[in-house]
């Protein structure tokens, strides 16, 4: 029988909630220290540890069947991989930062400027397509260092919290582009290996969807059921079912996490009374 193999990250950002995901969806790993490679207990799959930069040409090649990898990744490498879906997290940014007391404010100040950067085709790119040009300097790292020790003008890196960047006096100009994770899979899998693909593919949406989502319970005078419904994009419809004080129901429902607070003063001027939200760990359609 065929077993799914799957890279993930073997340090770095996206190792620990890959693993996580990978939990989620029901498939336990013993993840030994320092193994490159371990199987799953309950789920044909094999998961190999492998440098970020080395998953996407693993895919191509055909070596394993999907990776977890940055969106930013992918744009660097010009990628053509199939992206199977977004994953929610390891959100970032890839932008071009200055020193703060820099007077650079527009994109042509950076005419035959010095950048350093991780991400010199992206850069590159950026640039380019802007009508400037530059000079990009790649280095594989620290790359935040590199203004301070007059190593270029300006940088183009990663940016999450922010942090390393105003730990070294840096600050962010220009967005080339948002990035997360995603799940990318081999251009030609087996019919066997598709239908895992898809299997676990299915797992990863329910785990999102329930992720994005809550559960929402609330206490609503009968008459204005029809109302408060009307406030609610609900799976399908939502469940009512009596009280037991007369008049009065109990209303459930499925939530958008980030439709909840634009909703929650509308429920209550429409009656709704003793709201509760719950997280949901998993939603099937
Ligand atoms: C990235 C990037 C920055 C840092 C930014 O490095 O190179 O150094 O994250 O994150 P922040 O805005 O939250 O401070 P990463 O930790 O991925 O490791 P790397 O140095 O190997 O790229």
């Amino acid at each position: 029988m065929s077993k799914l193999k799957i890279a993930i990250q073997k340090s770095g950002r996206l190792k620990d909630d890959s693993l996580a995901l990978l939990k989620q969806c029901g498939i336990s790993v013993d993840n030994g220290r320092d193994q490159l490679k371990v199987s799953a207990n309950n789920f044909p799959l094999e998961i190999f540890f492998l440098r970020n930069s080395d998953i996407p040409q693993y895919i191509e090649d055909g070596v394993v069947d999907l990776g977890i990898v940055g969106e930013n990744l992918l744009y660097e490498i010009d990628s053509e991989l199939d992206v199977l879906r977004s994953l929610n997290f390891s959100k970032c940014r890839v932008s071009i930062a200055v020193p703060k007391n820099s007077k650079f404010t527009d994109i042509k100040d950076f005419e035959g400027k010095k950048i350093a950067t991780s991400y010199p085709n992206t850069t590159q790119k950026f640039f380019k397509s802007n009508g400037v040009n530059t000079e990009v300097h790649a280095i594989s790292g620290s790359v935040e260092i590199a203004p301070n020790i007059g190593l270029s003008d300006a940088i183009c890196d990663i940016v999450s919290t922010g942090n390393t960047l105003f730990n070294n006096g840096l600050k962010e100009l220009f967005v080339i582009m948002k990035s997360q994770a995603v799940l990318v899979k081999q251009p030609k899998p087996s019919r066997e290996v598709n239908s895992l693909i898809e299997q676990l593919n299915f797992r990863i949406g329910a785990v999102l969807r329930a992720k994005t989502s809550k559960y929402i319970l609330m206490n609503v005078p009968n008459a204005n059921i029809q109302k408060v419904s009307a406030l609610l994009p609900v799976l399908k419809s939502p469940t009512v079912l009596p009280l037991a004080e007369e008049g009065w129901s109990s209303l459930h429902s499925v939530i958008d996490e980030d439709d909840f607070w634009n909703v929650i003063d509308q429920l209550k001027e429409a009656g709704a009374e003793g709201i509760l939200v719950a997280p949901i760990e998993k939603i099937i359609e």
